[in-house]
């Protein structure tokens, strides 16, 4: 087995009332991130797409395996394409695939099947996991913690977007197959989550929705 070198690692260091500030001042701003579903169709340069998925590539992943393949879409013909797909499967969902609590749930949220923001937004990166690797010679070879790994790349791809100052929204019509065979991926890449990026419509609304409290989410342990 190959042995990897150690090298030092330089930590960042803050005093701790600078770390005091810094922490909340990053929580206020990552409590600014919402979900949008209203794009405008203003230009987004490559570079910023580029510098988003180096981010989210630096994520911390099983054995560092880096299960993640991000497909990045940029042509009107594939983007409507795959609005289609998408459409005719979330048509299905809303009339009789989803169970009536689940649709209960998503009624706040306002959505329905039809997805304007997948033809309007600059940029669609359709997420892929990697459930196993396998090299040019058609070798296999294994990944793990595949869905952790890619949930992890995804949250630090999502916060690398709202600090660029743009909007994204986690979309998963389900199932997604289909998106497997529009974009040509290999057996061993599954979709795990189709990321709209841009710019909020002017016009654009969110749901009044609330977040839990510390003390909903968090038990402290003497
Ligand atoms: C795994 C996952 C899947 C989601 N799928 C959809 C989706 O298909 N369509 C949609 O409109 N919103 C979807 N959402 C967005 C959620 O509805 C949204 O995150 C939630 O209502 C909280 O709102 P916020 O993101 O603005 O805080 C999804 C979110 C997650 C984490």
């Amino acid at each position: 087995m190959e042995e990897t070198q150690h090298i030092p690692y330089q930590p960042l260091k803050f005093e701790e009332n600078e770390m005091i500030e810094r922490s909340a001042f990053f929580y206020d701003f990552m409590n600014k991130r919402r979900s949008i579903r209203f794009f405008s169709r203003r230009d987004v340069p490559v570079e910023v797409i580029n510098n988003l998925l180096k981010t989210a590539s630096t994520a911390p992943s099983g054995a560092n395996k880096q299960p993640w393949t991000f497909c990045v879409i940029k042509n009107d013909e594939l983007k409507a394409k795959i609005r289609e797909l998408a459409e005719n499967e979330e048509r299905i969902n809303y009339n009789g695939r989803m169970s009536d609590r689940w649709l209960e749930d998503l009624a706040p949220l306002g959505t329905d099947a039809v997805k304007e923001f997948l033809t309007d937004a600059p940029w669609i990166i359709v997420v892929m996991k990697k459930t196993y690797d396998q090299n040019q010679a058609g070798e296999k070879s294994n990944n793990y913690y595949v869905n952790e790994s890619v949930g992890i790349a995804c949250g630090m791809l999502i916060s690398a977007i709202h600090f660029a100052g743009l909007v994204t929204l986690t979309h998963t019509p389900s199932p997604m197959n289909f998106i497997s065979k529009a974009l040509n991926r290999p057996e061993n890449e599954k979709p795990y989550l189709i990321l709209p990026i841009g710019y909020a419509l002017e016009s654009c609304t969110v749901p009044d929705i609330k977040r839990k409290t510390l003390g909903d989410v968090a038990i402290y342990y003497a």
